[in-house]
């Protein structure tokens, strides 16, 4: 065999051949590097504000100058076409697809309406449209208290500034409705200064100082959810912080878990609202996002809220973080597949199976809770006494607890598929014992039959059922919308015209 060595003696010019093509080689590559290297200083340094303003500037659009590709990507949140199979942006109403929840939730704001989540931009605008805030005119009140802005707009930590927190939750809804008027946005997540992450709201910070963790401990990959954390949370609102003040607090100090929320909860026998058929003290989950993304393999492994909902982006050689913030399956490649190798039909059907294989049982549990609820009221109604019913409204309560947490975090069946499983399947149980004990004293009351399941196949049907009245609500909201929204628009216009903003080019 001619070995290679022999080759090159035999014919010396291949050796500089050779030679030359490695320093051709070594050149591009040294060139490449170089251009990289440039682009990488390009991007840090393509920053040149245009504008100065403080921290507690709540317009979007003003930051947006200083940052172009950011604020362009947020824009995008207002996009809503975007539908995967649960989830997605689009205004989807959650009683229409699932009329059970207007029994589930009976006597509750949520038994008016219900919408799929979409994008940020909308927090406010949906805040002012959804039934359960009401139509406050003339003098009148709304049923909601200012806590219900917390989540929705910059001006929160601006108003917070000014009044503290305590006073900014006290009153009703509509007090501060000429006040917020900028959907989430830069301040609620970005020190001006710096541009870092922080945490903007209060009750994040209190719960975390209440458990002894120090937020401003966290790594910067942590900060990367805890800013979400600010607001994707199970909370509720304490009326023993400060009086007449229904104060935002997350129910975290016993843990995470539903058990341990369960327990805060009934420590202190907090109850959202009683039932208006079985007349249980319920309780409402919110949206434990951040909760159940704890409990999943994904944040074991140290990926961030942003890794998925906020992946890099590239373009025109600058790299910048999306700030479209939406279901990450609209956007696979740059979400997912910078750590996994599968392809895009294969993650999202991973993604589905974990849905679909949840919701199987979650729809068996909301099944078993209507006919909890339709069961206590037949009992009451054939007058069983308080001691009777005690335990069996326990039950309830602590079932549909374990449901709501389950349903009301649309990301729950992916951010941690074991845990959302284990949680409805004790609810499950629950909810059969709860059922046990109800056909015992329904037949000791004289009642043997099957209690019939109501006629709710529409959302109208299942709130006539409940003895709803929606077309009247409805009719007050529009009358509303049109009456004092543009009032509220235009004072706060006039408000803001005043702001310190400062062209740094004038
Ligand atoms: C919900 C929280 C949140 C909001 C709201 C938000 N950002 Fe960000 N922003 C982030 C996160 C997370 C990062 C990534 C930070 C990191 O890893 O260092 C980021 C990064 C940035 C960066 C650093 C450069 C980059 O692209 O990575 C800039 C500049 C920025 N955001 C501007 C803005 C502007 C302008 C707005 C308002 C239009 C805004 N952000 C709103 C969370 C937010
Ligand atoms: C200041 C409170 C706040 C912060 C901070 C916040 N969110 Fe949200 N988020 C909301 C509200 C409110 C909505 C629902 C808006 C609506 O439907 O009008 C929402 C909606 C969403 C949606 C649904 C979007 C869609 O198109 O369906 C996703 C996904 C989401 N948030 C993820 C995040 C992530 C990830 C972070 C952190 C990087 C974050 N949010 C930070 C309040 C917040
Ligand atoms: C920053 C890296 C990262 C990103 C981004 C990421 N993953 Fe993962 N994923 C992981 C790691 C690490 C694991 C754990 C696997 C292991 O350790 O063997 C995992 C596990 C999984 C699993 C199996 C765990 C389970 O729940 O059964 C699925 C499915 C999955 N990822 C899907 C996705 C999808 C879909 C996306 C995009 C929406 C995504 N991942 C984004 C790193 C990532
Ligand atoms: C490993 C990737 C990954 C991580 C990490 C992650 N999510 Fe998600 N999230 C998803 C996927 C996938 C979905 C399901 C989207 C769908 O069904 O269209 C989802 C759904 C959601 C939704 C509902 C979206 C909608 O369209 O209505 C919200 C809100 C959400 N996540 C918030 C969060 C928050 C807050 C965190 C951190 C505490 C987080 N996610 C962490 C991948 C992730």
């Amino acid at each position: 065999m001619n070995s290679f060595s022999n080759q090159i003696k035999q014919k010396p010019w291949l050796g500089w051949l050779l030679f030359l093509a490695t320093l051709v080689v070594v050149f591009i590559i040294g060139l490449l590097a170089s251009s990289i290297m440039e682009r990488r200083s390009e991007a840090a340094y393509a920053f040149t504000p245009q504008v100065q303003y403080d921290q507690f500037e709540p317009r979007n659009d003003i930051w947006g100058k200083n940052f172009p590709m950011e604020f362009q990507s947020y824009k995008k949140t207002s996009d809503t076409l975007f539908r995967s199979k649960y989830n997605g942006s689009a205004m989807i109403d959650m009683l229409e697809v699932d009329p059970r929840l207007v029994v589930l939730w009976a006597g509750y704001g949520f038994s008016k309406d219900y919408y799929q989540g979409r994008g940020h931009s909308y927090a406010v605008e949906d805040i002012r449209n959804t039934l359960r805030t009401g139509a406050p005119m003339e003098g009148g009140k709304s049923p909601m208290p200012n806590t219900c802005w917390s989540c929705k707009s910059p001006d929160v930590p601006r108003l917070m500034n000014e009044m503290g927190a305590a006073e900014f939750y006290r009153g009703t809804w509509e007090t501060r409705g000429t006040e917020i008027v900028n959907s989430i946005g830069c301040g609620d997540c970005h020190d001006a200064a710096t541009m870092e992450l922080q945490i903007s709201r209060p009750a994040l910070k209190e719960a975390f100082e209440r458990i002894g963790k120090n937020n401003t401990n966290a790594s910067h990959q942590e900060m990367r959810s805890l800013v979400c954390a600010q607001c994707h949370v199970e909370y509720y609102f304490s009326k023993s912080v400060v009086e007449d003040v229904p104060y935002l607090t997350f129910p975290w100090d016993n843990g995470f878990s539903v058990e341990a929320m369960e327990d805060y909860y009934d420590d202190i026998a907090f109850a959202d609202w009683t039932h208006k058929l079985s007349r249980a003290p319920m309780l409402k989950a919110q949206h434990p996002d951040y909760e159940i993304y704890m409990t999943g393999v994904h944040a074991s492994r140290g990926v961030s809220c942003a890794d998925c909902h906020m992946p890099f982006m590239s373009e025109g050689g600058q790299k910048y973080t999306d700030h479209h913030i939406q279901s990450p399956l609209n956007n696979v490649a740059n979400s997912c597949q910078v750590c996994h190798r599968e392809e895009t039909d294969q993650l999202i059907k991973d993604v589905y199976e974990r849905q679909d294989r949840i919701i199987e049982n979650r729809d068996k549990l909301e099944e078993l809770l209507v006919r909890c609820h339709v069961e206590a009221k037949l009992a009451w109604d054939l007058g069983a006494a308080e001691g009777q019913m005690t335990a069996i409204l326990q039950d309830i309560r602590h079932a549909q607890w374990r449901w709501d947490y389950a349903a009301s975090s649309h990301g729950g069946s992916f951010h941690s598929p074991v845990e959302i499983s284990r949680v409805i399947g004790t609810g499950i149980n629950i909810a059969q014992e709860g059922r046990i004990k109800l056909s015992r004293l329904l037949y000791s009351l004289g009642h043997t039959g099957e209690v019939p399941y109501p006629n709710i196949s529409s959302k109208a049907e299942a709130q006539a059922f409940i003895g709803m009245d929606a077309a009247t609500l409805k009719a007050e909201k529009e009358q509303f919308l049109q009456t004092v929204i543009p009032d509220w628009d235009r004072q706060a216009a006039e408000r803001e015209a005043d702001y310190p903003v400062k062209s740094l080019f004038d």
